[in-house]
Order: C-alpha cells, then structure tokens, then sequence
C-alpha cells in the first residue's frame, strides 16, 4: 500500500519522517487538531497511518517504525484526541449485571435507528453509489477480522474459544478462498474496482477511517479488551440482515453470483456469529470480569453510532447529488 496524500500540517509531517528511516523526532504540537473537520480529516488519517503500521506496513516506509518511540508518542497523543472524539458522540449506555449482558446488547442493537443504507442500496441505489460504498468498505473488509484478532491472547478460557471460533470462520476455516477478505476481493473484481489491499485508502473521508480506528484502538489496548468484544458482538448482531439486502442490491444491479457471495456468506454466517458472540464470548467474558460490563457495552454502542455516522454521511451526500468520497474529483481508478 502506498501513503497516501496528506490532508494537513499532522499527516504532512508524519509522512515526511516515515519515508526516512526510522529516527527520533519531535511529535507535532500537542493540539495541532483545532476542532475544524479539515483538521478532523487529518487527525483520522494520521491515527489510521500510525495503526496500519502494525498490519501490512506501507511501500517506502521502513517496517522498524512500527515501535518507534517518537511514532507511539505522536500516535498516542491522536488516541487521546480520538477518545474524547467517540465520548462526545457515544453516550455510555449503563452497566448491565453480567448475565444480562447478551440481552442488553440484543436491546441496544433494537434500539439502534439511525438510518439505513442496506434498505438504500436494496431497492434504490444506482451502480455508481454502490461503488462508492465498497470503496468505503474496502479499507476494513480488506482485512477483515484482523482487529479483533487482537484480542486472542488477551483472553482466557470460554471468551477465548468463542472469539476463535468465530476468527476462524472470518479467516476461512483454513481455506484461503473462502476468506471473507477474498470473498469481499472477489466483489471488489466484479464491479470493476481495484481489490489490492488499501488501494483507495486516499479516497475515503475520515468518517470510514474511523470505523477502523475503533477496532484498533480496541484491539491494540488490552485495557479496552471490553470494549473490543462488545465491539465485535455489535458488528455480528447487526450483519446477518443487511447483508441479504446488499446481496439483493447487487443482483438488482446485475452482479453475478461470484461478486454477491461475500455477501451472501455473512447472511448465514453472521446468524450463527451473533449467537456466539453474545453469549458465549461477552456473556462468558462479563461473568468472568463482572466489572467490566459498562465496557462491553460502550464498545457495542461504539460500533453502532459509527456505522450511522457512516450511512448519514454516503446517504446526505448521495440525497444532494454529491460524491460521498473524500476528494470530490477521486476518479475511482478501476483496473
Ligand atoms: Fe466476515
Ligand atoms: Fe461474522
């Protein structure tokens, strides 16, 4: 994956140290982020680049950077804006006892109502805007599951065997093609659209870079090991429906059985994930850390409030004609 084109003075920086070798440097001023959303673009980019460090890494940057001192400073000041970002827009739902914990989140994810995109692209999305929404999507189904892998080794016993269930299932029961990343390449393929990893990653505004910030902010930090589960639970509980509508979509508007079947996956998948992931791995995981519930939670709520972020974003910009892309003239590049 290339580094993309910088959108302010934080990525402008970031990205001239990373194509150094690795060295120390003084982190960027301590609030370079000012409140503005140009700034908000550059913010999310800079935190995305800092993360991806950790999975595939980018062409001409130096894999050492990975634990660079001065890197982890910078990124952890980002976390820190980050964090403040989500508490001013996911409000922490109560802490259930923990054998409620499956039921409250059933309940929250009942309560969700923001709009929908899946019933969108269902029965009214044109071929153009469904591209634009697997541009967007690419930048995590591309590594799909890699986030909450992170979260392995952070457990023990039932919530363990659970969350590596449900990997396995993600990562293709140890079958490369039936990867969930390579099923999402393959509908990648079928609508004329570049399926390397993180190709349109300078085409996404900081709205889709937060969906994955999350996770790995989840995922990297074993203190919010809670929240990365609930996390998970909330995308597996809220999967199995809009992917049957994604599929019917695309069928709509022509794709072949190959370019519907990630999508036609995750319907049956995903009804099976979100039994295991309520019960077996939250449940099991809350009542072996009862203090922890209000966390499992926030991680759910988290997961919920940035998927409706997103469908308002593509669904305002596509009610006013517009691009939902992050530069109004991205050519999405087709191979
Ligand atoms: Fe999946
Ligand atoms: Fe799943």
């Amino acid at each position: 994956m290339q580094l993309p084109a910088p959108r302010g003075p934080l990525t402008d920086r970031l990205f001239a140290e990373l194509i150094r070798p690795p060295h120390a440097f003084d982190p960027p001023p301590a609030d370079p982020y000012g409140g503005s959303s140009g700034s908000e673009e550059d913010a999310q980019l800079a935190l995305f680049v800092c993360y991806e460090l950790h999975y595939q890494g980018f062409d001409g940057v130096d894999d050492r950077w990975e634990w660079n001192p001065s890197v982890l400073a910078l990124r952890e000041r980002l976390e820190t804006w980050f964090e403040g970002w989500l508490a001013r827009r996911v409000s922490r739902p109560p802490a259930p006892q923990p054998r409620e914990v499956p039921r409250a989140l059933a309940a929250l994810v009942a309560a969700d109502d923001g709009p929908s995109l899946s019933a969108y692209l269902r029965g009214r999305g044109d071929a153009a805007q469904f591209r634009e929404f697997v541009v967007h999507r690419s930048i995590y189904q591309l590594k799909e599951a890699d986030p909450h892998t992170w979260g392995i080794p952070r457990l023990l016993g039932r919530p363990k065997a659970a969350l590596v269930e449900i990997q396995s299932d993600e990562y293709g029961g140890g079958r490369p093609e039936r990867m969930h990343a390579e099923l999402f390449r393959a509908t990648m393929r079928g609508l004329g659209l570049d399926d390397s990893y993180g190709a349109y990653l300078g085409s996404v505004p900081g709205v889709t870079l937060a969906i994955s910030n999350v996770m790995s902010l989840f995922g990297l930090h074993r203190h919010h090991r809670a929240a990365l589960l609930g996390h998970l639970a909330a995308f597996e509980m809220t999967s199995s429906l809009p992917n049957r509508r994604y599929s019917q979509g695309l069928r709509r508007l022509g794709g072949d059985a190959g370019s519907r079947r990630y999508y036609d996956e995750h319907v049956q998948a995903d009804a099976v994930h979100e039994q295991i992931a309520a019960h077996d791995m939250c449940g099991a995981f809350a009542a072996q850390h009862p203090a922890m519930t209000g966390d499992i939670l926030y991680g759910a709520a988290c997961a919920l409030t940035l998927d409706r972020l997103f469908a308002e974003h593509l669904l305002g910009r596509w009610r006013e004609g517009r691009t939902s892309l992050w530069r109004a003239d991205a050519e999405v590049t087709t191979r």
